[in-house]
């Protein structure tokens, strides 16, 4: 069990990367709820951000790759525009225990 932060460290609309035992993910706060992937895109297989934390589109209602500009939907990580257009992120298993995101 890892506790990856305190739900309260990722803005809502916001959201943060992280790198665990060597492997980048990051977690999105959106509309109330958290949603964890891999940091890695499904086109490339690089990472999806440039700049620290910053996993989302303008409007913040994507995750986008920086990369090539895909666009993921929160919820699901499926892409819905760009290259790697129908595939999907890889979801990261967590629970939600006292206020921390806790992977399991
Ligand atoms: S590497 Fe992400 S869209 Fe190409």
């Amino acid at each position: 069990m890892t506790v990856l932060c305190p739900i309260s460290d990722i803005p809502e609309q916001g959201a943060k990367g992280f790198e665990v035992e060597g492997r980048g993910i990051f977690a999105v706060r959106h509309r109330g709820r958290i949603f964890v992937y891999e940091n890695r895109c499904p086109h490339r297989g690089v990472p999806l951000e440039w700049l620290p934390d910053q996993f989302l589109d303008y409007e913040r209602n994507f995750i986008q790759c920086a990369t090539h500009g895909a666009l993921f939907k929160i919820d699901d990580g499926e892409c819905i525009a760009g290259p790697c257009n129908g595939q999907k992120l890889w979801p990261v298993a967590f629970n939600l225990i006292d206020g921390n995101i806790v992977l399991t």
